[in-house]
């Protein structure tokens, strides 16, 4: 595997291929990977020629001064598991190479950056949107392959991929789960023991709330009851529990909309983790 730290030399491993007829996946990531970042790789690796993985832990997506500083940094074992996979390119640039300067521009991407993590998280958006432009410049994939757990954010690159019109196909990548169903995130390895033990009670809970969906139960009284159990554990504080259409992220109405997603934004402890559900419903 290439590892380089700039971008003009990742450029010009990456225009050669090119020339050759190469199509280029790029797995962006802010490291200490998974097993849901592998399988991004892999999903990558049998739709393109050639996959660039990035790992930058982008200050400008953080709201939270906290949160960026006990961000979970794993190089070394983040490097043999990228080997391991075969995955061709770590891009692993330093901030003075993405940020070479203030990055002043704001997005406008409607509601999507109003509701939901662009509600909790003010400017957590426009930072994704400054740092996957920088990243698609520089890598000028293909195919970008991003983890449907982080449903919002595919709808706000997708959003920001059609108004700065990269010819480029988001490809989004179902959610990979531990053994207890907890959706798979670099925020799990900052749990502690007993934050560990209750946040396995969100798939459960999210599962139930599914369940109670498909039956027909109304949204109002899901979210109730959902409310209810989350706020029964010490350890939990929620940020958000919402059943929404998949396109636009508005409330979901079942005159129209074909699918709906459930998704929860909930502290366990000082950690934040998020989680969503896909149903459909015809
Ligand atoms: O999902 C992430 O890990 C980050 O938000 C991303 C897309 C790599 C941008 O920093």
């Amino acid at each position: 595997m290439n590892i380089l730290t700039q971008k003009a030399g990742l450029k010009q491993f990456l225009d050669k291929l090119r020339a050759e007829g190469k199509t280029i996946g790029f797995v962006p990531t802010m490291g200490a990977l998974h097993a849901g970042h592998i399988s991004l790789i892999n999903i990558a690796q049998q739709q393109c020629d050639v996959v660039v993985c990035s790992i930058f832990v982008n200050p400008t997506q953080f709201n939270d001064k906290k949160d960026l500083e006990r961000y979970p940094r794993t190089l070394e074992k983040d490097t043999e598991l990228l080997v391991k996979a075969n995955c061709d390119f770590l891009f692993y640039p330093e901030i003075e190479e993405m940020y070479p300067e203030e990055d002043k521009r704001t997005f406008d991407f409607g509601f999507l950056d109003k509701t939901l993590d662009g509600a909790f998280r003010p400017g957590h958006f426009n930072g994704v949107g400054q740092i996957v432009s920088k990243l698609f410049d520089a890598v000028e994939p293909d195919k970008a392959f991003f983890g449907e757990k982080d449903f919002q954010q595919v709808l706000v690159i997708k959003e920001m991929v059609s108004q700065l019109n990269y010819k480029l196909e988001i490809v989004s990548c179902p959610i990979l789960r531990e053994k207890d169903g907890l959706a798979m995130s670099s925020r799990n390895t900052l749990l502690n023991e007993a934050e560990r033990t209750a946040a396995s009670l969100i798939p459960i809970l999210m599962n139930a709330a599914k369940e109670d969906f498909v039956s027909g139960a109304s949204t109002e009284n899901i979210k109730l009851k959902l409310t209810a159990k989350i706020n029964a554990e010490p350890l939990f504080k929620l940020d958000y529990f919402e059943i929404r259409n998949t396109s636009d992220l508005n409330e979901f109405d079942a005159s129209t909309d074909k699918e709906a997603v459930i998704l929860i934004a909930v502290f366990c402890g000082r950690i934040r983790l998020i989680d969503n559900l896909v149903v459909k419903t015809i």
